[in-house]
């Protein structure tokens, strides 16, 4: 199958290209270079493999993308501004880049009669993630105080009591409760996603990414996750600096891990997926499966499975502090520093279950934590503008 991969000479596409490759299909890479992301240079330097078509444009260009979709099978979408940015003033482009983009992209898709896509989600869609009160059961904090958060005290109460609350996982049915300007345009994309396959009679994947790491991680950049702060840090010889009490949750995804479940999502999207249930059966995660069927089947329900949303992560939650210092033991330190700082718009846990996507996907992590950070703490980076 031949897959127009956007954002293909970034982080998690250029490896997705080498999957794709390994896999025997063809990638055709579009890429904007976009200056926070590659230093301004007008190269496609991070893409690993040579003979792959690279376009440079931006998926905002109806020519651009009528040009990168000839002779396409399906769409791998990972074009985006990522990370939080400076401040509301980046507002504007991040719609622009992902949204709009995401809508001229689509639109051209329908144009040119390719119905299968695979969009890169995240799990920032949810805001906070599971929390359960002894009293009150499941409950859904809001947005943390900043005089809590000046206090030290990161840990979002029971909403109803005030009482202290037990994280857990959140599975895809969790509502959506984007906290900042990045998380909304996430979750715009996907909602962009449905209405393009309910209109065109299409089939559209989100893989919604848990923390993000590997080699070619931009580095020195705001843009980019907390793995590449740290890392980052080590390189320059400096003690990663880990903001609040470190003991915030999150689920850090190995870029190899990512790429196969990206794979196995084209697989499904296309219906070109060979059957992969014997290797994930012993599943009994909660949440029902909403499937990639058929477009138009069952009229409203299969609606419904022209989109499907899958969590994309390791299933093995970690604190950050935890990161930082397997990070830094493995790099041979020096040690993490707790500073107490924050930042406005972070959530305190997120980590979700990738049940569905073993069940329905048949695919699952298969680099752990240890043996990821342990490599990470030596792999190459990519050079960023670190604006
Ligand atoms: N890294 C993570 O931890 C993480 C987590 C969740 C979701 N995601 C999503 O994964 C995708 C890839 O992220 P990444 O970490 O590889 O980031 P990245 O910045 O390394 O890659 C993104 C690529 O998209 C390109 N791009 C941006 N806007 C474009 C446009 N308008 N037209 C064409 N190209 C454009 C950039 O030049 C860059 O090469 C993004 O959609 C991001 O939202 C990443
Ligand atoms: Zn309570």
């Amino acid at each position: 199958m031949r897959v127009l991969v956007t954002g293909g000479a970034g982080f998690i596409g250029s490896h997705i290209v080498d999957a794709l490759t390994e896999a025997g299909h063809e990638a055709v890479v579009l890429d904007a270079l976009l200056p926070s992301a590659h230093e301004g240079r007008g190269e496609l330097s991070s893409t690993t493999v040579p003979d792959v078509r690279c376009l440079v444009g931006d998926v905002r260009d109806p020519g651009t993308v009528a040009d990168a979709l000839r002779g396409v099978d399906a769409v791998c979408h990972q074009a985006a501004m990522v990370g939080l940015g400076k401040d509301f003033s980046d507002a504007p482009a991040y719609v622009s880049c992902n949204d709009h983009g995401t809508a001229v992209l689509l639109s051209g898709m329908e144009a040119a009669g390719v119905r299968s896509l695979v969009l890169a989600g995240s799990m920032v869609v949810y805001g906070e993630g599971r929390y359960v009160c002894d009293e009150h059961a499941e409950v859904r904090p809001g947005p943390r105080a900043v005089s809590e958060l000046r206090a030290g005290r990161f840990e979002p109460p029971c909403p109803e009591c005030g009482a202290a609350l037990r994280p857990g996982l959140v599975g895809e049915d969790a509502p959506t409760d984007p906290r900042n300007t990045y998380a909304t345009t996430k979750l715009a994309q996907e909602h962009l996603a449905a209405a393009w396959a309910r209109a065109a009679g299409g089939r559209a994947v989100s893989l919604r990414y848990h923390n993000v790491y590997g080699p070619r991680m931009p580095r020195d950049t705001p843009y980019a996750g907390v793995a590449s702060f740290f890392r980052s840090a080590l390189a320059r010889g400096e003690a990663p600096t880990v903001y609040e009490d470190g003991a915030q949750r999150r689920d850090f995804v190995h870029v190899h891990d990512v790429a196969a479940a990206n794979v196995a999502a084209l697989a499904a999207v296309s219906g070109t997926e060979t059957d992969t249930g014997t290797g994930t059966g012993t599943d009994t995660g909660a949440g029902a499966g909403t499937g990639v069927g058929e477009p138009g089947e069952g009229g409203g329900a299969g609606s419904a499975a022209a989109f499907a949303a899958y969590n994309v992560g390791s299933d093995e939650p970690h604190t950050i502090g935890e990161m930082a210092a397997a990070l830094a033991e493995a790099y041979g330190g020096p040690d993490p520093v707790v500073t107490g700082e924050f930042r406005l718009g972070d959530v305190r846990h997120i980590t979700a279950s990738s049940r569905r996507a073993a069940r329905e996907l048949g695919w699952r992590a298969q680099i752990g934590f240890a043996e990821g950070m342990k490599e990470f703490a030596t792999a190459q980076m990519r050079a960023s503008s670190g604006r």
